[in-house]
């Protein structure tokens, strides 16, 4: 089994998405191994529990950045991880943390990149007046929201959009693009060039 680890901070919408993905099979040999999240008070940790799914809290609390990736680290490889999936993780992650799980981090970003990378990115694409925006699945490098991307997908932006209209448009795509992603990845079908992801030429070809 290809063993999945979502890092979570939050509400928890797309690492439900990730664990429906794989429950309905449009993540073939995948599972849920461990949901970790940051925040002891986060939404989505009581969610993954009704589902059955392993959860762990580890908190920052006051160590350095380097300290709670270890332990991070440490509870991602007790839980025998392939794949590093952050759905709306809070924290950036450091640099040896990224090293030892090189292609092997994804993240999920609610805009076109690289178009409008860090926070608030629906609020910025609606006050910068573009007519599409979306999301992006992409691999984690040490640049923010910066690495290979995997897939996008295009939403219009309309004009009596607010921020929550316009981020329940996206978020919806995003739960889509993101099990799409996984599945691709946990399914050994890319490789990645330079700054490209490339989808692996099958035998036979
Ligand atoms: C999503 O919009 C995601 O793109 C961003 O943070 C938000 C997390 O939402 N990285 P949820 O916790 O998955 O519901």
């Amino acid at each position: 089994m290809f063993r999945l680890g979502i890092l979570i901070s939050g509400r928890g919408s797309n690492m439900l998405a990730l664990s429906d993905a794989v429950r309905d099979g449009v993540i073939p040999g995948a599972e849920v191994g461990v949901v970790i999240s940051d925040k002891a008070c986060a939404a989505g940790l009581e969610r993954a529990a009704e589902r059955g799914l392993k959860t762990v809290v580890i908190e920052r609390r006051g160590r350095s950045r380097v300290e709670h990736d270890q332990e991070i680290h440490a509870a991602l490889v007790e839980h025998r991880v392939d794949l590093v999936c952050l759905a709306g993780y809070m924290r950036l992650l450091s640099a040896d943390f990224i090293e030892a799980f090189r292609g092997r981090i994804v993240n999920i970003h609610p805009s076109l990149l690289p178009a409008f990378p860090g926070l608030d990115a629906q609020a910025a694409a609606i006050r910068y007046g573009v007519r599409w925006t979306g999301c992006t699945v992409h691999f984690v490098d040490e640049d923010l929201d910066a690495g290979p991307i995997i897939l996008q997908q295009p939403v219009p932006v309309q004009e009596d959009d607010t921020v929550e209209t316009l981020s329940a448009r996206i978020l919806k795509e995003e739960h889509h693009i993101y099990a799409q992603a996984v599945a691709l990845v946990a399914g050994g079908e890319l490789k990645i060039e330079g700054r490209r992801v490339l989808l692996k030429k099958k035998e036979g070809n």
